[in-house]
């Protein structure tokens, strides 16, 4: 009976919440029919030759066009291939500029959004339509260049540079061009580098780059075979940092401590940008060896040193850290440095180890041709005295035998 009760004091609250949702939903959908808000009208993508850097443009669509009291403003969502997310954001002006990667479609979602006496203070969203715009780049199939890497060596110069594409396009030549929001329009690579007498990249000085800001580039080409197809990217600069060489890396010993110190690198990169990495080794006098890294901001570590069983070598190589950029390259690593500097027993085996190949092959052969060399003389001296011998033997045979015979021809016959 209690059960019975309950299910359905249950199913009646279940229809009343229903019933309240469904007439709260009524009462929103006569707001709206009493306004249509319609989307933006006439909205198109133009590309002033900024390799990527778009500009949306949209207006008011006409049914909201005489409201007085009524503030309108535009949803507008983009897919952004380089994070592959939909990116969103609201404005009251009708124009947008944003960089996409021209060789995606690019697509584009929006809606209107009215608030005001228009909507009875309520805010209003609208249909949303989907714009989509696939820009024609046509080019030999396959000619596109392939793996893009620009490196900006201690904010001193930036290499870019590239492969060609997987087929072979007989007397192609590539162009770069390269454009940012401080130039009016794009320029060509101001150096291509060479090799051997093909481009294959392109060096920027460092006025020629714009940091915290998109850097689009676009490499295509021409071939005997037609155009090359596009290639495009957009980078920022700061991000491509690789810092120079540290050089100056010093291996102290006292008190029981080993202190590693190092100055940065000098150039353009600020100190406060760089981060380290230190690899450290401990080798034992049994030949094992125990490797570690540490990362640091600082320039100088100590490490216990646990005396003369061991010794403890150092290289390091910096980085841009993260307050200063997203991403950066690793440095070279400098050279290694040893407390205490030289170990006599593991000495004497890297010198052996030195002696090149063809140093062995040498003594290997000059001991074997002396071997031989003494083997002969000894031999012929052997023969000489074989034969003196056997000389003074017949020598002596003869000198006996003339001598004997008178004396024992008797006996014998
Ligand atoms: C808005 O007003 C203009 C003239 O003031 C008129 O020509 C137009 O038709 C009106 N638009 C709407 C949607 O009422
Ligand atoms: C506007 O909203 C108020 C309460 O918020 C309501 O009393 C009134 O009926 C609404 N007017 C219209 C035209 O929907
Ligand atoms: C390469 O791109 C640049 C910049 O967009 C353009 O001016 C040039 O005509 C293009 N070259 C070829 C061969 O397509």
């Amino acid at each position: 009976m209690g059960h019975r009760m309950a299910i359905c004091v249950a199913l009646l609250w279940v229809c009343l919440v229903t019933l309240a949702l469904l007439t709260k939903h009524t009462s929103h959908a006569i707001d709206v029919a009493v306004l249509p808000v319609d989307p933006p009208a006439n909205i198109k993508i133009t590309d002033p030759g900024h390799l990527g850097h778009l500009s949306i443009e949209w207006s008011q669509p006409s049914s909201l066009q005489n409201l007085t009291d009524c503030v309108i403003r535009y949803q507008l969502r983009f897919y952004n291939t380089y994070t592959g997310r939909w990116r969103s954001l609201r404005t009251t002006r009708h124009s947008y500029e944003a960089q996409f990667d021209l060789e995606k479609p690019i697509q584009v979602r929006m809606l209107t959004l009215a608030k005001g006496a228009c909507t009875n203070q309520s805010e209003v969203l609208g249909e949303e339509v989907e714009f989509v715009h696939t820009p024609d780049h046509t080019g030999v199939a396959g000619s596109r260049i392939r793996d893009f890497r620009c490196v900006y060596f201690n904010k001193e110069y930036m290499d870019c540079m590239w492969q060609s594409g997987s087929v072979d396009t007989p007397h192609s030549k590539h162009s770069l061009f390269y454009w940012h929001r401080e130039m009016q329009e794009t320029s060509e690579c101001p150096e291509y580098i060479l090799s051997p007498e093909v481009r294959r990249g392109c060096r920027f000085p460092r006025e020629a780059l714009l940091e915290f800001s998109e850097f689009n580039i676009c490499v295509n080409g021409s071939s005997a075979a037609g155009a090359l197809e596009p290639a495009f990217f957009s980078l920022e600069v700061q991000n491509q940092v690789k810092p120079a060489l540290v050089s100056d890396l010093q291996v102290l010993g006292e008190d029981g401590l080993v202190q590693v110190q190092w100055s940065p690198p000098a150039g353009h990169v600020p100190e406060h940008c760089l981060e380290y990495e230190l690899e450290g080794t401990t080798e034992s006098r049994d030949g094992s060896k125990l490797q570690w890294i540490n990362v640091t901001e600082e320039t100088t570590l100590d490490f216990p040193w646990g005396g003369e069983s061991e010794r403890k070598c150092f290289r390091i190589r910096s980085k841009v850290n993260g307050y200063c950029a997203d991403e950066g390259h690793w440095s070279d690593w400098s050279q290694s440095e040893c407390f205490p500097e030289i170990k006599v027993e593991k000495g004497i085996h890297k010198q052996w180890d030195a002696l090149s190949l063809a140093g062995m092959l040498v003594i290997v052969v000059t001991a074997v041709l002396t071997l031989c060399f003494m083997l002969w003389l000894l031999r012929k001296m052997w023969m000489n005295r074989k034969e003196k011998k056997y000389n003074f033997y017949t020598l002596y045979q003869e000198k006996v035998q003339k001598a004997i015979p008178p004396i024992l021809s008797p006996v014998c016959h």
